[in-house]
């Protein structure tokens, strides 16, 4: 099965957006796209290429490395994931880690940076089936989308589900340390200038602090089968 249109999903840091995105694109055979990951990419690149240093951003250099950043997704198919890849290399596990996370929230502010990104994201989704997670994405990306979802929990539940996510993977962090980052996105994300996270009009609100995740896939499942009867 494929959907005709595209669905748009929004929320907070850690709110489970990529749970539902993921069950939503293997249910309905969907390309589901991570737009998080994207911007951690970006962030990634330039860490390496010190576009990046203590927080600071160098514009200038930024401006000058921008086409030189390539990003796309490739499905790995023992663990049925697509993963990023940054200019041919599988950075699929690194842009999950800490530093990253630390400092893709200043990264994600720049309008040049959002205008690339976003260019690629609306090619992508251009002729329908995808399912997209972000904080633009029914704003922005899709302000047409027809189902626009804006998922969001409370900040300690959702640090504490990134938590137990990142000591699964080995991660040396407190909770405090993950809480404190994730407040810190959350205010930077809500408060930005450009494009800040913000729940579109016509986006249905999922407050998961309570759900479980087979209540919250019934839900978005009814969403879908009427959407597809409108
Ligand atoms: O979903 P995530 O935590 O992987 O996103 C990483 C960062 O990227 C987060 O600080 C918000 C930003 N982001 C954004 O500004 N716009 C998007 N469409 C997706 C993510």
């Amino acid at each position: 099965m494929s959907l005709p249109f595209n669905i748009a999903i929004d929320g907070h840091s850690s709110c489970g957006k990529s749970t539902i995105a993921k069950a939503v694109a293997s249910k309905y055979g969907m390309r589901y796209i991570d737009t998080g990951a994207m911007y951690r990419a970006v962030t990634l690149y330039c860490m390496r290429n010190n576009v990046i240093k203590n927080k600071e951003v160098d514009l200038v250099k930024l401006n000058a490395e921008l086409d030189n950043i390539a990003i796309n997704f490739v499905f790995n198919a023992e663990t049925k994931q697509s993963e990023t890849v940054l200019n041919g290399e599988n950075v699929e596990k690194i842009i999950r880690g800490f530093e990253v996370s630390d400092n893709v929230s200043i990264v994600a502010q720049i309008q040049q940076v959002r205008e690339k990104l976003i260019a690629s994201q609306q090619e992508i989704g251009r002729e329908g089936n995808v399912v997209m997670d972000g904080r633009d994405i029914g704003t922005k990306v899709f302000p047409d989308a027809k189902l626009k979802l804006f998922v969001t929990a409370s900040a300690k539940i959702r640090a504490q589900r990134r938590y137990d996510e990142l000591k699964k993977k080995g991660e040396k962090v407190t909770f405090e340390d993950v809480l404190s980052n994730l407040t810190l996105r959350d205010d930077h994300d809500t408060n930005r200038e450009i494009n800040p996270l913000l729940q579109a009009k016509d986006a249905i609100l999922i407050d998961n602090s309570q759900f479980s995740i087979q209540k919250q896939n019934a839900l978005i499942d009814d969403l879908i089968t009427t959407k597809l009867g409108e």
